[in-house]
Parts: structure tokens; C-alpha cells; sequence
């Protein structure tokens, strides 16, 4: 089956749900959305004209709800890691409250897939009014958050029906990793053989995602584990850290099974007294730099009688193979792509917990595509 043709695409083109549908678009609205970004000739990153200059952005302060908050997340340890840029992120329900004392100039970055969210737009019209550019990374082009934008970032991931959001992320994901790019060079933090390592990464990450979809089997192992238990353990560290936020909502939403995230170096500090046989710990784990931080976090875990289920690169897993009862192994890629990666699988598991608790995939109960209201 191919996934051909993405915008205006809102059958179900013979998938059983919308969300595995658009779990299988993943690949192909990357890609789209990187083509908008990347120019194929150079090989560099171009972002649309902005009314401001990027590289005198003092800092940036980034918001957003759900899914694309864990998307935030991720775009802050990339902006402080690789353009060296200080950034500070809350849910938009918070960030509309909190008045945080902002310096004029600043880069005030809204992700949102719909455009609309309530809480999103109020902290936008918050942060304008204290003086930062406004950019917004959205899916819905024609939506309020785009007219009240100074510029906006569109991520190509086509109409998303499935009221959890699955293809939206990792587009927005692609394009936070561009705007990465772009301000880590205006900056003066990456030299052109950084940008170009970091360019590759990206445009090799279409084919990279097609291939997490040979792992089904695998996921379908976990899933049975997953979906006999009442609560779930998910674990990362670094840019994992919110792909596990990511699986543990995704797990909430659509299977009504309790989850909770940790960063994995916190686990000691409570959530270790909760493991036993009957809360599995779901890990992310790419090789990298803190492959052997969160391999001694799983070690502790097993040690307690947990039952290990881990996402992994090939790379990582000869190391997690004796210790995990099941690993999920894709694609091994540059540690700063890891993490869009990485999603694709944690995602499929919720997908697959779901279709053996039998619940109602594209309409959980209790949730709305878009929340516009307070
Ligand atoms: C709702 C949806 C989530 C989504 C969140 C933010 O809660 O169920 O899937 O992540 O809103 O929506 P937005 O349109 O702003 O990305």
C-alpha cells in the first residue's frame, strides 16, 4: 500500500483507523515538509523571509499544548544544544499565567497543529504584547494563530483526523530541527561542515522512518505486555525525555491505560518504589551520548523485577538484547534526528495497545480534536 498523495487526502484509504493512516504518512510528510526548508541545490536550510533578524534573537520562549509541547521540548534541547540559544518552555496554560518577565526582541515560538487552541493563542497575544517576534509553527495555515503571527512556519502534514496526533508531530518536529539549523548558523555556532552533517540528517530521515514500519512485529510483542497492564512506566534522558512524554500520552488517550513519563536519571528519586511484574518500563534508548546513563537507570529498574520494553537503534540494542524482554531496534541516525525517529514506534505502540483493548481510536472519549475553549 502507498501513501501517495498527502494534502486533501481525508479518506481512510483502506487503513482500519485515520491514526494508522496517518502514523503511516510519517515518512511522507517529513519529507514534504523538509522539501519547503531545504534547498536541494545547496543543501542548506532556507527559512521564509522573517521581519526581524534572527541572529539578534536574544532568547526564545516556546509554548504550546499536548503533543506539540512535547514537540517544544524537544526543539529546546536542540536550540540550547546546537545554536546555543537560551530557551524557556511551558504549557500554554501555564506560560498565560505565569507573565514571566520577557526582554523585548525576544523570539516567541507557538506550536500548534490546529492553530486554534485557546490557551496557545492566548499566550501568543501575551507574548506579543510584551514585545517578542512571534513566530508560529502550525499546521492549519489559514487559522487565527497564523494572522496574528509575525511569520509562520507551516509543517506539511495535511489534514490530521485522528483526534490524537500522530504525522503532525514529527512535522513539526522537521521543521524545529530547520529553525535549529538556521539559528545556529545565524549565530555563529555552526561552521558549514556542521550544518551539512546536520542536513544529511534530515533529508536521509523520510527513508529511515519507512523502515521503523519492519519493526511491527516487534511492537506487537510489547503490546501485549502493555495492554495487560494497569500502569506504565515510560523512560529517556536528553532529547528521549519527551518522546517518552509523547508514548505515555498517546498511551492515555487512546487505550484509558494509566502511563507516566520520567526522565530516566529522576526514576530513583520516586518512581522506582512503583516497579514490579506488573508495571512494564518502556525506554527509549538510542545509541549516543546517553546510551550508558540510561542502560545503568534500566539496569536499576530489572533489578526491581521490572520488565523491560525498549526502543532502540541498531546500534544500542546488542547491549539492551540481554536485558530487555523485548527491543524495538530502527534505524541507527544521527543523534540530533534520534528523537523524530524515535517517535514513530512509541506511537505505534499506543496504536496497537488500542487495537487489542478494542477502544475507539480516532475518538477517545472525553478529548477534542481542538480544544478552543479555556
Ligand atoms: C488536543 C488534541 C492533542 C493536541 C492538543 C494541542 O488536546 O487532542 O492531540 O496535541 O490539543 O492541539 P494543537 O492543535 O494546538 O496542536
Amino acid at each position: 500500500r502507498t501513501t501517495a498523495l498527502i494534502a486533501g487526502s481525508v479518506g481512510k484509504d483502506g487503513y482500519r483507523h485515520y491514526m494508522e493512516k496517518e502514523l503511516h504518512e510519517h515518512p511522507v510528510v517529513i519529507g514534504q515538509t523538509l522539501q519547503r526548508l531545504i534547498d536541494p541545490a545547496t543543501r542548506r536550510v532556507v527559512l521564509p523571509d522573517l521581519p526581524f533578524d534572527l541572529a539578534c534573537v536574544p532568547r526564545a520562549v516556546v509554548t504550546a499544548c499536548g503533543s506539540a509541547f512535547y514537540a517544544g521540548m524537544i526543539g529546546r534541547y536542540w536550540l540550547e544544544q546546537y545554536a546555543r540559544l537560551p530557551v524557556d518552555i511551558d504549557v500554554a496554560s501555564e506560560m498565560r499565567y505565569r507573565d514571566p518577565p520577557l526582554v523585548p526582541g525576544g523570539l516567541g515560538l507557538l506550536i500548534s497543529q490546529s492553530g486554534e487552541t485557546a490557551d496557545t493563542l492566548a499566550a501568543l497575544r501575551g507574548m506579543r504584547q510584551a514585545g517578542q517576534h512571534i513566530v508560529s509553527v502550525l499546521n492549519v495555515e489559514q487559522s487565527t494563530m497564523a494572522r496574528e503571527s509575525d511569520a509562520v512556519l507551516g509543517t506539511v502534514a495535511g489534514p490530521e483526523i485522528s483526534v490524537a496526533s500522530t504525522k503532525a508531530f514529527t512535522a513539526q518536529l522537521s521543521v524545529l530541527a530547520c529553525l535549529t539549523v538556521a539559528l545556529g548558523r545565524a549565530r555563529g555556532h555552526l561552521d558549514a561542515a556542521a550544518e551539512e552533517r546536520m542536513v544529511t540528517a534530515l533529508l536521509d530521515l523520510p527513508s529511515r522512518a519507512n523502515e521503523v514500519f519492519e519493526q511491527r512485529d516487534a511492537i506487537r510483542r510489547m503490546a501485549a505486555i502493555v495492554a495487560e497492564a494497569r500502569d506504565v512506566l515510560y523512560l529517556g534522558r536528553g532529547s528521549s525525555f519527551p518522546v517518552a512524554l509523547e508514548g505515555a500520552l498517546k498511551l492515555k488517550e487512546i487505550t484509558y491505560i494509566h502511563a507516566e513519563a520520567y526522565a530516566a536519571g529522576e526514576m530513583k528519586h520516586g518512581p522506582i518504589s512503583l516497579i514490579d511484574r506488573t508495571v512494564p518500563v518502556v525506554a527509549t534508548v538510542p545509541s549516543g551520548r546517553l546510551f550508558d546513563k540510561t542502560l545503568s537507570n534500566l539496569q536499576e529498574a530489572k533489578a526491581r523485577g521490572g520488565r523491560l520494553l525498549v526502543f532502540t537503534d541498531t546500534q544500542g540494542a546488542p547491549r539492551l538484547r540481554e536485558l530487555a524482554e523485548v527491543v524495538v531496534e530502527v534505524p541507527a541516525v544521527d543523534e540530533f534526528t534520534a528523537p523524530i525517529v524515535q517517535t514513530i514506534p512509541v506511537q505505534i505502540l499506543a496504536y496497537e495497545v488500542a487495537l487489542l483493548k478494542g477502544t475507539d481510536v480516532d475518538q477517545p472519549r472525553n478529548l477534542a480534536k481542538s480544544v478552543t475553549v479555556e
